[in-house]
């Protein structure tokens, strides 16, 4: 799969509406094929035929995934030898800094998806509750390095 992939893990919509908002700006951004999901639609096999995968996600309990992420994650968690080595990707995370594991699960989404050959596009964003300038920033990094990754084929 050439397009761009977004997927969202949320307990109370906060990052469903900046995964929304990130897919906008990718099809006003000639990225016609860019899809937007919840990642409760995503299996571990799944991820490894994409090419381009972004992932916006909040952490919940004590440093956990949200609920519709569990399936997804604690599968990916036991497929240790899952190869994603065709997979570049991206995570934006949402947390609060007054909780002890801030952000930890936007943490280690990324370091399991690194640690099975995925590669970074660009640096994780670990965003505090008022994440509008995080978010920002971290958007025009992404539609920046985007430039120059593999682009779209409609055809
Ligand atoms: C019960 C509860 C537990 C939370 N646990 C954490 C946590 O462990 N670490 C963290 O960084 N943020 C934590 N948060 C903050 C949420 O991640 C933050 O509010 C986020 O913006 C929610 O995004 P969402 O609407 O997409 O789920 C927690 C919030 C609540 C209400």
């Amino acid at each position: 799969m050439d397009n761009l992939a977004i997927y969202f893990a949320t307990e109370t919509g906060n990052a469903e509406t900046l995964a929304n908002q990130t897919h906008e700006r990718a099809l006003a951004t000639g990225r016609a094929d860019a899809t937007v999901q919840s990642i409760a639609k995503l299996t571990p096999e799944d991820l490894a035929a994409h090419k381009l995968a972004v992932f916006v996600v909040s952490t919940w309990g004590d440093g956990e995934p949200p609920s519709d992420a569990t399936d997804f994650y604690y599968g990916l968690e036991k497929q240790t030898g899952l190869d994603l080595s065709g997979v570049t990707y991206a995570v934006f995370g949402l947390g609060d800094r007054d909780y002890a594991d801030f952000n930890a699960f936007a943490r280690n989404l990324d370091e399991q998806l690194a640690a099975r050959g995925a590669r970074r596009l660009l640096d994780r964003a670990e965003a505090d509750l008022d994440f509008d300038d995080t978010y920002a920033a971290w958007a025009d990094r992404l539609f920046a390095a985007l430039e120059s990754a593999p682009a779209v084929t409609t055809s």
